[in-house]
């Protein structure tokens, strides 16, 4: 199998899509699966700018590292270069979708659609809200990641 390439995304690449690649990059080291893993945002706002610190305090909490990470914006070699290109909410792959050549529209979703039915289908933007924003966040993140999980190795 050729190593999949994961793409998380959300609007400003500092909290949700951030968590995202700290969770699924913990959980398929966890359940023997090797993957590529990148975030990116559909805006520039904090290109270069690590993870918001209220997103690697909640997550470091559960155990996961944001090592390594810094903001930076969607660009369109990345419908070419990654296989799964999950967005955080609706209006994150509405931009994606406006940018996406078509050949590759395939490869856009919401990463909720990989959590238990039943849920809701978009991870809240937590940047303006309170400290559980986080939590939530961080728990939404952990169902999808294991749903998608199981979605490539099944
Ligand atoms: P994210 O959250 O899309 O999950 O990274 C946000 C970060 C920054 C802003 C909005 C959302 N902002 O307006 O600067």
């Amino acid at each position: 199998m050729t190593i999949p390439k994961v793409l998380f995304v959300c609007l400003g690449n500092i909290c949700r899509s951030p968590t995202a690649e700290a969770v699924f990059k913990a959980r398929a080291k966890a359940a023997g699966l090797e993957v590529h893993i990148d975030s990116a945002g559909t805006s520039g706002w904090h290109v270069n700018e690590k993870p918001d610190p209220r997103s690697i305090e909640a997550g470091q909490a559960r155990g996961y590292s944001f090592t390594g990470q810094s903001s930076r914006k969607v660009i369109r070699a990345d419908f070419g270069n990654f296989d799964y290109i999950l967005a955080m909410d609706a209006d994150n792959l509405s931009e994606l979708s406006d940018m996406c050549p078509d050949n590759h529209k395939n490869k856009l979703a919401l990463f909720l659609d990989y959590a238990p039915k039943g849920s809701t289908r978009e991870v809240p933007d937590p940047y303006y809200g309170g400290e559980d924003g986080f939590d939530i966040v961080l728990d939404l993140i952990e169902r999808a990641s294991d749903g998608l999980i199981k979605d490539i190795l099944a």
